[in-house]
């Protein structure tokens, strides 16, 4: 084979790309397969670019473990997604105990935003400027933005965005939008009217962490709905988990199940690129977080491509 990021851009796309993390490049058999830019074109910090890798207290930034990544990005000829700027988990108490105005507030998340964001410019292809502000039912997730600022916060944390580079597309990043109903619904709704309002909007992420025999079959049709406003769309942190240890036939339904997700966006002209949530079930996110559920990557344990490979390939 010729490799996934080879085949995608073959096939129209930017990009075949994978998260990654700071503590998995010192594994040299690892990183022999990430920099590898046939397989992938593109990489996303998994952590290292979360507000509480890189703001801890307030005002002060770090962003050595960002820095990395996106070096590595520089140095394999990759794209690079920045992940993200706004989200309420992986966030410092000062932020989300800090009983703030919605004055300060705003002050807070464009300074932060903004920080990030110039720091990273002209390094960035697109930024999860937004992730996750939904509740499943499609209401608003009821953090600490959204109780001071209400719907406001999305267009603060863009337009910093936008200010601070105004060439990297600006996303709203979520999961459990890729089925018609009612999250992808206030998704929809949300989107069209920050275009409505002039807020800078580019795209909008499907994380797809997906389970085996579970793909939506309306993911297609939702991919469409948000292209048909002249939004892109990506498939951002794809990983399709199963109960552990994964039998032979759920590995089996798993490669069908990573053909047709895959395949949905190559037939969404406005999907721009696919992203799993790392490559390998090495430095899968799925067993910590999801008890006795794994191996959800193309890779194994030991970096052997799995049958998922093969139906990735397929739909490339
Ligand atoms: C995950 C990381 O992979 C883990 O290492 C970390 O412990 C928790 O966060 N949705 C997202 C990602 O947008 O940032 C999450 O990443 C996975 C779910």
């Amino acid at each position: 084979g010729t490799g996934l990021n080879a085949l995608a851009k073959a096939a129209g796309k930017l990009y075949f790309g994978t998260a990654t993390d700071n503590g998995e490049l010192s594994d040299a058999a690892y990183t022999a397969i990430l920099d590898n830019n046939k397989e992938f074109g593109q990489i996303t910090p998994a952590n290292s670019m979360k507000w509480d890798a890189t703001e801890p207290t307030r005002g002060t930034f770090t962003f050595s473990g960002g820095d990395q990544i996106a070096n590595l990005a520089k140095a394999n000829g990759q794209l690079l997604r920045g992940h993200n700027c706004v989200w309420y988990n992986q966030l410092p108490s000062w932020v989300s105990n800090g009983q703030f105005t919605a004055a300060d507030l705003t002050t807070v998340i464009q300074n932060h935003c903004s920080t990030l964001v110039s720091h990273y410019k002209g390094q960035v292809y697109s930024w999860d400027v937004v992730n996750e502000p939904f509740n499943d039912d499609g209401t608003w997730r009821q953090d600490v933005f959204f109780n001071v600022l209400g719907t406001t916060y999305p267009a603060i944390a863009l337009k910093a965005a936008r200010a601070a580079d105004p060439n990297a597309k600006l996303y709203i990043n979520d999961y459990n939008i890729e089925q018609s109903g009612a999250k992808a619904t206030a998704m929809l709704n949300l989107v069209k009217q920050l275009i409505a309002d002039g807020v800078p909007i580019d795209g909008v992420g499907f994380q797809c962490h997906f389970i085996v025999g579970e793909v939506p079959g309306t993911f297609q049709t939702v991919l469409e709905q948000f292209t048909a406003l002249g939004l892109e769309v990506a498939i951002t942190e794809l990983d399709i988990r199963t109960t552990t240890p994964a039998s032979q036939s759920a590995l089996a339904q798993q490669q069908k199940d990573y053909q047709s997700v895959v395949q949905a966006c190559m037939n969404v002209d406005g999907c721009v690129g696919i992203t799993v949530w790392d490559f390998t079930d090495k430095y899968s996110w799925v067993p910590s977080t999801f008890s006795g559920q794994g191996a959800a990557c193309p890779w194994d344990q030991n970096l052997v491509k799995k049958l998922a490979y093969n139906g990735i390939v397929a739909a490339l």
